[in-house]
């Protein structure tokens, strides 16, 4: 019985060793096979044949060095490997190894030393993965994250060139509109000191003449003088009124909407709080004289209405402005983000204005009407007592 027992146990024994000479191979995505302590070829699989190009016949007994580059074989780096694998236990690494064709492939290789149960170093296993493709991969994806970083790296420069030029954009708008400003200022004072002084003394001469040579009928000539000098000084007063520089808002405001009355039939009411209305730095008078003007013109304009409310509120961080209109109310569509944009006119250049000043514009139906509000912060101002 005994002995029976005996050799089932070494024929599973020896059917182990076959199966497992048979699963090592069969398997195509490794090479495996083994080394002499000398590193000479002792076994061959399907995956080193694939892998390297070598048929068992060719290779075994070979030394595994010819796997590698001549630079590696002549720095003796296959030997070294072995000596670590026998001293270690183990060795691993990836490198380039040359196929039978003398191609390159990208190897993943472990080796480890072989010992029989007394300790003596027996031989090795190699096993080798062809790592060709994942190292492309991997080396495609490093490829593409340095184009990411460089593309991000134009993004983020080219914003700043954006942000700079957009800055330096702003820059030139507000001092254009401080140019505007000023320009009206002069051509104003011009129109009323220079133009409308001459037009004055040319009344008098004209009257006179009219007193030495009597019977001559100038009354038409005078009255077309009048309304001409009536005329200029509106216009300079339209282009910069010197109430404003001189007296502030409240009465430059009060005389525009009485013009406005006079020219349109809108009534308009007018009301500060606090009632002192305080004075304000130029830059904050002219823009709010300025937005009103033009809200006012729309009124006019485009809304129908006969009448309209202005509130001017000062409060301790900004001047909020408000003006209601009671007509037909301003286009859905200019209402979505679709405001005016082009600057120095209109709804567009009180926008701007205001952006400048660090404040904004809201622009509202009311049912009926428009109401449009103005915020003009007041931190940059100096006030004028
Ligand atoms: N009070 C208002 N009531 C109705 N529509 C208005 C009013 N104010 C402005 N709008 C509309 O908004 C448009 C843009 O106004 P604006 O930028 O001042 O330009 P402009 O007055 O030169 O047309 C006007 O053409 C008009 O259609
Ligand atoms: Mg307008």
């Amino acid at each position: 019985m005994r002995a029976i027992d005996d050799l089932k146990v070494a024929t599973n024994d020896l059917q182990k060793d076959e199966s497992f000479r048979l699963l090592v191979e069969s398997v195509q995505d490794y090479a495996i096979f083994l080394l002499s302590p000398t590193g000479h070829i002792m076994t061959w699989n399907l995956g080193a044949e694939r892998i390297k190009g070598y048929k068992a016949d060719e290779i075994i007994g070979q030394h595994f060095s010819s796997f590698y580059t001549q630079d590696a074989r002549e720095s003796h780096w296959p030997e070294r490997e072995l000596e670590i694998a026998a001293r270690e236990g183990r060795f691993q690494d990836e490198g380039w190894r040359v196929k039978k064709d003398a191609t390159m492939f990208w190897a993943s290789v472990t080796i480890t030393a072989l010992r029989g149960t007394e300790g003596r170093l027996r031989g090795f296993s190699k096993v080798t993965r062809d790592l060709t493709e994942r190292r492309a991969l991997e080396e495609r994806t490093q490829q593409l994250n340095k184009e990411l970083r460089n593309r991000m790296g134009q993004l983020i420069e080219s914003r700043n060139q954006l942000e700079l030029r957009t800055l330096e954009l702003q820059r030139l708008s507000t001092k254009l509109m401080a140019i505007q400003d000023e320009e009206r200022r002069r051509i104003a004072r011009e129109l009323h000191d220079d133009l409308g002084q001459e037009l004055a003394a040319l009344k008098m001469l004209i009257d006179l003449t009219a007193l030495r040579t009597k019977g001559a009928d100038i009354s038409q000539v005078a009255e077309s003088m009048d309304r001409a000098i009536a005329k200029i000084r509106n216009m300079s007063y339209q282009l910069h009124p010197p109430l404003l520089d001189e007296s502030g808002l409240m009465p430059a405001l009060h005389w525009l909407l009485e013009g406005f009355g006079k020219r349109s039939n809108l009534e308009v009411s007018l009301d500060f709080t606090p009632v002192a209305f305080p004075r304000f730095s130029k830059e904050i008078e002219i823009s709010v004289f300025r937005i009103v003007q033009e809200c006012v013109t729309n009124v006019c304009r485009h809304s129908g209405s006969r009448d309209a409310r202005i509130d001017i509120l000062q409060q301790p961080d900004r001047i909020t402005i408000k003006i209601r209109d009671y007509g037909k109310g301003i286009a859905a569509d200019m209402l979505t983000g679709a405001l005016p944009v082009a600057t120095g006119a209109g709804i567009g250049g009180m926008t701007e204005r205001l952006k400048q000043l660090g404040g904004e514009l809201k622009i509202a139906h009311a049912e009926p009407g428009m109401l449009v509000e103005a915020v003009v912060p007041l931190f940059s101002i100096s006030h004028i007592d």
